[in-house]
């Protein structure tokens, strides 16, 4: 069995000649740029190393029963010390860029006092590093790893402190690597840390609206819309730092990334038309309609009310138009309809919203599913969740900024290389974003979840998304199919 060696299987993938499905470079416009993403709780292991400060994450793990086997991303796949050989991984696969995240915890593991070696290390890494191979470093500020230190301090997203704490340590990274740094980002999935962290409680903080009993903390559905509004204020108070004092001698441009998931109405029928609408307004429009317009969806603040924090006139102006670029996380799409029951008397993020969903529609199943549940595949939904933004929010410079699919863990080596259905979601996605594109939607960048498998917060390392297959017990790195894929399919054709 050892003749079957890695190695083999890589070459004889590498040596295959794809379907492409007519995408090549030349597809997209000059100067668009394919890249991949990860975050830094995910891929860098050393947590609690190097002088790191714990974040909300790390102290989540802990207890028995919440990850998938109790993993932890303690190790993770260790990019905290391979950091080269991804890069190198990156330019071999003609990317052009990376999304990597900052962790906040690491530079400040206690207010006030910063981490000189975890600078050297990210500079290393996933800037100079990655700048001299030719990958242009896109970097997020927050994926999802608060510091410990301020939720315990003063429960963190909750108190309108961590305003000024985020933009603190914004500030500083924006002094620190701006100088190589062109495109930031302020938070990852506003939406999903305010639901899953403040209404359902299955994320840090772990905190539950009332209909939930899982949690430390019942509160009465208005924690997930204080987190959100607060995420909103803090991510516009970074902006505004940036824009004063960074933007025009740096020459970069900042955004946020929203996670899209496309609402399709289940009929024609306008009581679903109209709860379809519901969803989007609740899911996307909750972060993207303050940022545009300066304030929440009127459907929101109907059926919200008083429990909907408001923007004061001088936070209108801080949060309306603050960002340069919009980046999209988009996997999935979903049918809505209408249920037929009124609404139940228990608030809640979910509760407020109170719409049905369907994976069928006529017996015809919506997509293909994923190995994680929610992930079914939709490529129309890219075209439909892309032109809505376009169209919806006044045509915005959009970043596709994740996309992709998991495959289980414990499928056999060979079958996790040869993930023929991997390269049939990217080049379909691929063509639908394209068709997006040709119909007007401005898109600059595109970027594949994720470059290499990882830690995928509660399911571990039982889900696999990455291209690039991890041997969990000795860390070593090996392309699968839909790695080669990339690589065809982005050669560069003039050098
Ligand atoms: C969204 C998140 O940004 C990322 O952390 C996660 O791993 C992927 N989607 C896949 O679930």
């Amino acid at each position: 069995f050892t003749f079957f060696s890695t190695t083999l299987y890589a070459n004889s993938h590498s040596q295959q000649h794809f379907d492409t499905g007519g995408l090549s470079r030349e597809s997209f416009p000059e100067g668009f740029l394919f890249g991949t993403a990860a975050s830094a709780y995910q891929v860098e292991g050393m947590a609690s190393e190097d002088g790191r400060g714990p974040s909300i994450w790390d102290a989540f793990v802990k207890t028995p029963g919440r990850i998938a086997n109790n993993e932890t991303g303690e190790v993770s796949i260790d990019q905290y010390h391979r950091y080269k050989e991804d890069v190198d991984l990156m330019q071999m696969l003609n990317f052009d860029a990376y999304r990597f995240s900052i962790s906040w915890s690491r530079i400040f593991p206690k207010k006030g006092t910063y981490r000189y070696r975890y600078i050297h290390m990210l500079s290393i890494v996933n800037i100079t590093c990655g700048m001299n191979a030719g990958i242009t470093p896109h970097a997020n500020l927050y994926h999802y790893d608060l510091p410990l230190a301020l939720q315990e301090k003063y429960l963190g997203l909750l108190d309108r402190q961590v305003i000024q704490d985020f933009a603190d340590y914004a500030e500083f990274c924006f002094k620190t690597f701006g100088d190589r740094v062109k495109t930031w980002m302020t938070f990852n999935e506003p939406r999903v840390v305010a639901a899953l962290g403040f209404d359902n409680g299955i994320n840090p903080p772990n905190r539950c609206s009332k209909q939930f009993g899982n949690c430390t903390d019942g509160n009465s559905a208005t924690e997930p819309y204080i987190a959100a509004h607060h995420l909103i204020l803090s991510h516009a108070e970074a902006v505004k730092r940036y824009r004063e004092k960074y933007q025009a001698k740096q020459n970069g441009r900042i955004g946020i990334f929203l996670d899209f998931v496309w609402y399709e109405s289940l009929t024609r029928s306008k009581a679903d038309n109209y709860a379809a609408q519901r969803a989007r307004d609740f899911h996307i429009g909750w972060s993207l309609h303050p940022l545009v317009y300066g304030k929440y969806p009127r459907t929101m603040q109907k059926i919200v009310r008083e429990r909907l924090p408001k923007f004061t006139k001088s936070e209108v102006e801080k949060v309306r138009n603050s960002f340069d670029v919009l980046c999209v996380n988009h996997y999935t799409s979903y049918y809505i309809y209408e249920p037929h029951q009124p609404p139940s008397n228990v608030t809640g993020y979910q509760q407020d919203w109170n719409t049905g969903f369907a994976y069928e529609r006529n017996g015809v199943p919506i997509g293909h599913r994923a190995h994680s549940e929610w992930l079914y595949e939709v490529p129309w939904g890219m075209y439909k969740a892309v032109t809505y933004v376009t169209k919806r929010y006044g045509s915005p410079n959009i970043i596709l900024s994740e996309n992709g699919m998991d495959d289980p863990g414990n499928l056999t080596f060979p079958e996790s290389l040869y993930d023929i259905n991997r390269v049939n979601f990217y080049r379909s996605y691929l063509k639908e974003l394209k068709r997006a594109m040709d119909d007007g939607a401005n898109v600059t960048c595109y970027f594949a979840w994720s470059i290499l498998d990882n830690f995928e917060w509660l399911l571990g390392y039982t889900s696999r998304f990455g291209l690039v297959y991890v041997d969990h017990n000795d860390l070593k790195r090996y392309p699968k199919l839909s790695a080669y894929w990339f690589k065809q399919m982005l050669e560069r054709k003039n050098s």
